[in-house]
């Protein structure tokens, strides 16, 4: 089968459309034949080599954390899917490669895709919203009449985190460039700022939680937003020990994620707010009920671009641009 590849980490090298074996489905797994994927900013950082120490891959190897498609083999032990079967994936690291025309995904990593949606569109979902899902209902068990803080609301993970989180009874905050201020109100955002012109600090006070997702200085300043016992959950780092030993680091990794965390989680004490990193994981039976949220029209996807298979590293560079509207889908079937 066609896939693309990387044989070593860089910034710069692009993607090789190579040939190598189909998978095959394990007991527990399902053959998806790749109809679309979607490009995350975690494909650019691993392809770095920003990842190798939490994610050390083998070479070659094929990118892609976002599939839907068609099920066209399933393993002897497979239960809850058959041939023929449409149905979306986000699958668990070290099983990744949706940049591919097949994958063997666990089954228990993959849930129907909705039916009101195209391939295209269900290949935007599953990272993005797992990981506003992990975030907001496992994590800060978010409730009605909460405020939280969604930074750049006009990206993959902020499109969608507005809606979950207004659909969870929340007033919603978010910042974006001023082309994107109709986007984000579309999505439901109550205050929206342009953080070129404004800064959040000064608009924002006593919010319940955070979503982190830029750089210290966006992140030491949500600290401040925040009202004693608030949250900030944190997607771009710095990584935090639980993380660690929820991923089974060695005690040498805990030691140097603790000293990488220890500046926040020291302001964060002295401010009485918490401070928590997430990696979000693969889970279909999560996936499955934002499935449901999706075909009662509760979320909707936001796609910015679609481009074909060939064009997978234009689609790379969009995504690194960091100017994307919501997600950039590759089209393989
Ligand atoms: N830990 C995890 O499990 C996890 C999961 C998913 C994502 N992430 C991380 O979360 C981050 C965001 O991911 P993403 O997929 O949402 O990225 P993305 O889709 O590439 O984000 C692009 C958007 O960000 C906006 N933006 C850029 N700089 C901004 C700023 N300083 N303030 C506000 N908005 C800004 C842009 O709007 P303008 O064009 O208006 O600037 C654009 O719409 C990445 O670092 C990613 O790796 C982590």
């Amino acid at each position: 089968m066609k896939a693309y590849t990387i044989s070593r980490y860089s910034k710069e090298d692009k993607l090789q459309l190579t040939d190598v074996p189909q998978p095959v489905a394990k007991e527990n797994e399902v053959l998806i034949e790749v109809h679309s994927a979607s490009i995350n900013q975690l494909d650019l950082k691993l392809k770095s080599g920003e990842f190798k120490m939490l994610l050390p891959y083998k070479f070659p190897l094929i990118l892609g954390h976002d599939v839907a498609g068609v099920v066209v083999g399933v393993g002897a032990k497979v239960s809850r899917f058959k041939v023929g079967d449409e149905v979306f994936a986000r699958p668990a690291d070290f099983r990744i490669g949706t940049f591919a025309e097949f994958i063997a995904v666990n089954e228990n990593d993959v849930a129907l895709k909705p039916k009101n949606i195209s391939m295209e569109q269900a290949a935007s979902i599953p990272l993005v919203s797992l990981t506003v899902w992990q975030a907001f209902i496992e994590k800060a068990k978010l409730k009605k009449g909460q405020k939280v803080f969604i930074q750049a609301g006009s990206g993959g993970v902020g499109t969608i985190a507005i809606q979950l989180a207004k659909h969870l009874g929340a007033t919603v905050a978010t910042t974006t460039s001023a082309a994107n201020f109709e986007l984000v109100k579309s999505l439901g955002a109550d205050v929206v700022i342009d953080y070129k012109t404004q800064d959040f600090e000064t608009i924002l006070k006593d919010y319940d939680l955070v979503l982190n997702s830029q750089d210290e200085k966006t992140l030491e300043k949500s600290l401040r937003i925040l009202k004693p016992g608030g949250k900030v959950i944190s997607i771009s780092g710095p990584p935090d020990v639980p993380f660690a030993k929820e991923i089974g680091l060695s005690w040498l990794m805990r030691t140097v994620i603790s000293f990488l965390s220890r500046k926040v989680r020291k302001q964060a004490k002295q401010l009485n707010v918490d401070y928590s990193f997430l990696f979000m994981q693969a889970n279909g039976k999560q996936l499955s009920e934002i499935g449901k949220l999706i075909e009662t029209d509760v979320i909707r996807p936001v796609v910015d671009k679609v481009l074909p298979f060939e064009q997978m590293n234009e689609a790379m560079s969009y995504v690194s641009s960091g100017r994307a509207k919501g997600k950039v889908i590759v089209k393989v079937k």
